[in-house]
């Protein structure tokens, strides 16, 4: 496979297109954003742990069942994935409330919800990623009902999973972030899953282990990066390519 131009630079994720027009190739920087980039730094190595933890996540998903975009790791810090037709809706899928949930609701950060909270963002930087609902998503023809239906279903399987897979790991799913696009006239989960797009807490000490470290500037980032990588494979980064 060779890589070839690059096509995207994100805030987290280089695109390049490849020589098989079905296939992209994804680097996984070490620059971390938030506040819609308001915040900008660098979280060393966290290119390699995003890269290998999503790999695990997509590849423990798919063998849920759970179509997704990954295909291999083919470097450290770079996979290859299934190129999409990208979904612009970001769904949120909330189990315990945190960040913006807590915020906007006046719910305390760490309330347990008695059943998980779907929501959606219109996936726009510009707009600082807006809030919407099934209605605007028809309505600005981002996707159909059909398809709508298909992203809920997979978002609340894909919760089931990962959240008794961390359970496992004494790691409670807090909330995370997921995109979906299309591929062959099928809806698959696309992008990453990673301590950037999740929020993790240690079930006993209710540490956090996420991107909130640098969000909150509370320090040991990158150790908290490394925290979830080692337990999810026990901490090995050689890669086979
Ligand atoms: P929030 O509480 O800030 O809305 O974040 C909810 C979840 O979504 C959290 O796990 C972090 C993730 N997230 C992203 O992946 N990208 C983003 O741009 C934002 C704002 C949140």
């Amino acid at each position: 496979m060779e890589k070839l131009e690059q096509l995207y630079e994100g805030k987290a994720k280089k695109v390049y297109r490849t020589n098989d027009p079905s296939t992209f190739w994804v680097y996984y920087k070490d620059s971390a954003t938030a506040f819609n980039a308001q915040k900008k730094g660098e979280i060393e190595g966290k290119g390699v742990l995003n890269n290998l933890i999503s790999a695990h996540f997509f590849a423990v998903l798919a063998e849920q069942g759970i179509e997704n975009h990954f295909i291999k790791v083919i470097s450290p810090c770079e996979m290859l994935v299934k190129k999409l037709e990208i979904v612009k809706v970001e769904v949120i899928i909330r189990n315990i409330v945190a960040g913006s949930m807590s915020k906007r609701l006046g719910v305390a950060e760490g309330t347990v919800l008695p059943t998980p909270v779907l929501e959606y963002s219109y996936k726009d930087d510009e707009l600082g990623d807006p809030l919407i609902n099934d209605y605007h998503i028809q309505a600005l023809g981002l996707a159909t009902p059909a398809e709508m239906r298909t992203i809920a279903d997979m978002s609340f399987r894909i919760n089931d999973i990962l959240s008794k897979y961390m359970r496992g790991l004494n790691v409670l799913l807090v909330d995370f972030k997921l995109e979906f696009g299309r591929c062959n006239g099928r809806i698959i989960l696309g992008d990453e899953i990673s301590p950037d797009t999740c929020r993790f807490w240690d079930a006993t000490t209710m540490e956090k282990l996420d991107k909130d470290r640098f969000r909150r500037d509370l320090g040991g980032v990158a150790e908290a990066y490394r925290e979830i990588f080692n337990r999810l494979t026990g901490g090995e980064t050689h890669v086979e390519s």
